[in-house]
C-alpha cells in the first residue's frame, strides 16, 4: 500500500472529513502502518483551520515544503507534518489557506507523488485530500501516480451523476482496478446498491452521517471513547479495510 488519493466530482460531499477519519482509523485497521494525510486541496478549503488551532503554524505543511525547495526523503516530509498522537503513527500535512498560494506548488505535488513509494517502504501510507476534481491548479501527479483514486460522493442525483462521469473518465485514463468510491450517506433518494451499480463497482462502503464526529475531526478534537466508537469512525474502519483490499487486488492482478 502507499498512495490513496481522495477527491470529489462536485459539491462538498465530505472528502476532507472522510480523509481525516480514514487517517485516524488507519493504524487500527493496519497495525503495522503509519499514515500521512496530505491536504492537497488547491481551492484552500481543506484541513488547515482546525489543525492551526492544534498548533500547526499557518506557513507549515505543504507551504513549508515548497519553501524548502527540495522535498527530500520520506522522513524529511514527515518532519513538516504534525503528529496527531503520542505514538506518532498519524500525521497531517496541512495545506493552503487560499487558492492564490496554489500556483507555484506543481513541483511539490510531483515530489510528494514520487516520494510515496519510499514513504510506503518506511511503513507510511499516504492519504491525499485532493478536493474537487477539475481545478486549474489540480495536483495532477497525485491523481496519476495514486495506487487507488477514491471518488467520494453523496447520494443526491447531482452528486451521483457527476461521480459516475468522473469515474468513467478516470477509468479511461487509469484502468478500472485503480478507481474506488466511498458514499457519504446524506439522506439522498438512492441506495448504496443502486449507486454501486451505476458506478460499476462491486463494493461501495458507506460513511455514516455523524455530525458530532465530523466536527471533532475538523477541530482536531479526536480524543475519547465516544469519538473512537462513533458511527463515523466505525464506518471509516470498514472503508479503510476496503481500500487495503483494492491495492491487494491490484498487486495480485499485476503479478498474475
Ligand atoms: N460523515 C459526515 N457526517 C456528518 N457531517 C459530515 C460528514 N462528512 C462531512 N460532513 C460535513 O459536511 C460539510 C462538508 O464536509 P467536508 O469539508 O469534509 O467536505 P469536502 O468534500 O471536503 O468539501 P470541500 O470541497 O469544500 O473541501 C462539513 O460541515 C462537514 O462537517
Ligand atoms: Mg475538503
Amino acid at each position: 500500500m502507499s498512495l490513496f488519493t481522495l477527491c470529489s466530482a462536485t459539491g462538498a460531499p465530505g472528502v476532507t472529513t472522510t480523509a481525516l477519519a480514514l487517517g485516524w482509523v488507519w493504524p487500527l485497521v493496519h497495525p503495522d502502518r503509519r499514515n500521512l494525510v496530505v491536504d492537497a486541496d488547491v481551492s484552500g478549503s481543506g484541513i488547515l483551520p482546525g489543525y492551526t488551532q492544534a498548533g500547526v503554524p499557518a506557513g507549515g505543511g505543504v507551504l513549508a515544503l515548497a519553501a524548502a525547495r527540495r522535498v527530500g526523503t520520506a522522513e524529511e516530509i514527515v518532519e513538516h507534518a504534525v503528529a496527531l498522537d503520542p505514538d506518532a503513527r498519524r500525521f497531517v500535512l496541512t495545506g493552503l489557506s487560499a487558492t492564490a498560494q496554489a500556483r507555484p506548488l506543481g513541483p511539490v505535488w510531483q515530489s510528494l507523488a514520487d516520494a510515496a513509494p519510499s514513504l510506503g517502504a518506511a511503513s507510511t501510507d499516504v492519504l491525499v485530500d485532493l478536493g474537487r476534481l477539475g481545478h486549474r491548479y489540480e495536483p495532477t501527479p497525485l491523481i496519476e501516480q495514486a495506487d487507488t483514486l477514491v471518488v467520494v460522493l453523496g447520494s443526491t442525483l447531482a452528486s451521483v451523476t457527476a461521480a459516475v462521469e468522473a469515474v468513467r473518465a478516470l477509468r479511461g485514463s487509469r484502468g478500472p482496478s485503480q478507481t474506488a468510491a466511498l458514499l457519504v450517506s446524506d439522506g439522498g433518494p438512492y441506495s448504496a446498491r443502486e449507486i454501486a451499480a451505476e458506478l460499476e463497482v462491486d463494493r461501495l462502503p458507506v460513511i455514516e452521517t455523524d455530525r458530532w464526529a465530523a466536527r471533532a475531526l475538523a477541530e482536531a478534537a479526536t480524543t475519547g471513547w465516544r469519538f473512537d466508537r462513533s458511527p463515523l469512525l466505525r464506518a471509516a474502519r470498514e472503508a479503510a479495510a476496503h481500500l487495503r483490499d483494492t491495492v491487494a487486488t491490484l498487486r495480485t492482478g499485476a503479478l498474475s
